[in-house]
């Protein structure tokens, strides 16, 4: 769901009564959130991954106002800030300025003289559920400083210095999957990524039969909290012991083959076999689901991802009883093909591929059966895939 004209012209009129007027001019910015169809954690591994961008996302309204200040407000976080040059620090708790403000860190690191903006936040993809709107705000950030600031960073450059972003200023040792689909995106596409070289191809989605349905746990995770971290610790662990005898760099070079012959040199770490078990069988999992996909074998594809899922809850252990609950649940329903947990996991979000005709179906049955399991009260995204980020018109006010 992009902003209609009078929804973009609500949140110019906003950033008006916000900052005042200014004898520069406002430019407005868009960047999706997005969903993973197969390959988690195996971004920072160096693997594969097969995401896509989908049709919600943030918007922004930004201009230089020439005063040395920072000032960012959003119609989604009460918070907002008034900065000044020397500021652009860390902020304590789980604060969303600090998206921003670490990507005008980047900037000002690669020596480009960021001076004062007024900025303004609108998005519509739900917070903390692991459709990637941190990365939404920071690309579209990036974005916009490189036109401001006319930095001529290209799109590849972009994703990447949002991804330090998050990792050197909100602490988050994240791979580089969110931001890069969030930046490289094409709509009705999802794209096949290889994490290590960037290497990437844009695969059609075909959404007439089989539709992408989403659905929010509405449990709330924080993603910079130690879990994830942790995980990128035990990877690096499983790395160190096998690295040297099975001549790899990146675990994401593991076979599923190669670690069965050597699983004795993890023998005495079995956290880290079975983390290195989930990454080995994960990208295998997405090099065949890929080529299934555009062979229009859905049926195959749809295994992968609950063999995806599976994998993630067991051998990985960053799922969630209502994650799995919504998963089994789906699939019990007999309306999905596939369904497994997207993105980081610790709740979140699950996806779906789901029979089109029986969509109405699936959902009322689904939202029944969760909350009678779980207490919890789920939400439904149908999502299409959409365009990467880009810069806006803004209609007349
Ligand atoms: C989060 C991170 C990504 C990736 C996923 C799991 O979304 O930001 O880099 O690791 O988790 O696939």
């Amino acid at each position: 769901m992009i902003h209609s004209d009078t929804e973009l012209q609500a949140i110019h009129r906003h950033f008006s009564r916000t900052f005042g007027d200014s004898a520069s001019k406002e430019l407005a910015f868009h960047a999706p959130g997005r969903v993973n169809l197969i390959g988690d954690h195996t971004d920072y591994t160096g693997g594969l991954v097969f995401p896509a961008g989908i049709d919600r996302g943030t918007y922004l309204i930004i201009r230089r106002n020439n005063t040395n200040r920072f000032r960012f407000a959003s119609l989604n976080f009460d918070s907002t800030a008034d900065l000044g040059i020397h500021d652009i620090s860390h902020k304590q708790g789980d604060n969303w300025v600090n998206y921003p403000l670490g990507v005008i860190d980047q900037f000002r690191q690669r020596g480009i003289d960021v001076d004062g903006l007024d900025c303004l936040y609108s998005g519509n993809i739900p917070n903390g559920a692991g459709l990637s709107s941190s990365a939404s705000i920071e690309v579209v950030t990036a974005l916009a400083l490189d036109t401001l600031f006319g930095a001529g960073l290209a799109r590849t450059e972009l994703a990447q210095l949002a991804q330090a972003a998050e990792k050197d200023f909100v602490g988050m040792q994240c791979g580089i999957m969110d931001q890069f689909a969030v930046a490289m995106a094409q709509a009705d596409h999802a794209m096949l990524l290889d994490c290590h070289t960037l290497a990437y191809r844009q695969v059609p989605i075909d959404l007439t039969r089989h539709s992408l349905v989403v659905i929010n746990t509405n449990q709330r995770r924080e993603l910079s909290g130690s879990a994830y971290n942790d995980r990128v610790a035990e990877c690096y662990r499983a790395l160190k012991a096998l690295g040297r005898t099975l001549g790899i760099t990146r675990l994401g070079e593991l076979s599923p083959e190669a670690l069965d012959a050597h699983a004795d040199l993890l023998g005495d770490d079995p956290v880290a076999l079975s983390r290195a078990r989930h990454i080995a069988t994960e990208n295998e999992r997405v090099r065949r689901a890929v080529p299934a996909l555009e062979a229009g074998d859905l049926e195959c594809f749809g295994q992968l991802m609950n063999a995806s899922h599976d994998s993630l809850a067991t051998h990985y252990d960053v799922s969630s009883e209502p994650l799995d609950a919504l998963v089994s649940i789906a699939r019990d329903s007999g309306h999905v093909l596939g369904a497994r947990l997207t993105g980081a996991g610790f709740g979140g979000c699950t996806v779906n591929v789901v029979a089109t005709e029986s969509l109405d179906d699936f959902e009322s049955t689904v939202k029944k059966r969760y909350t009678h399991t779980t207490g919890l009260v789920a939400d439904f995204y149908r999502v299409r895939p959409g365009a990467g980020a880009g810069a806006v018109t803004l209609p007349h006010t």
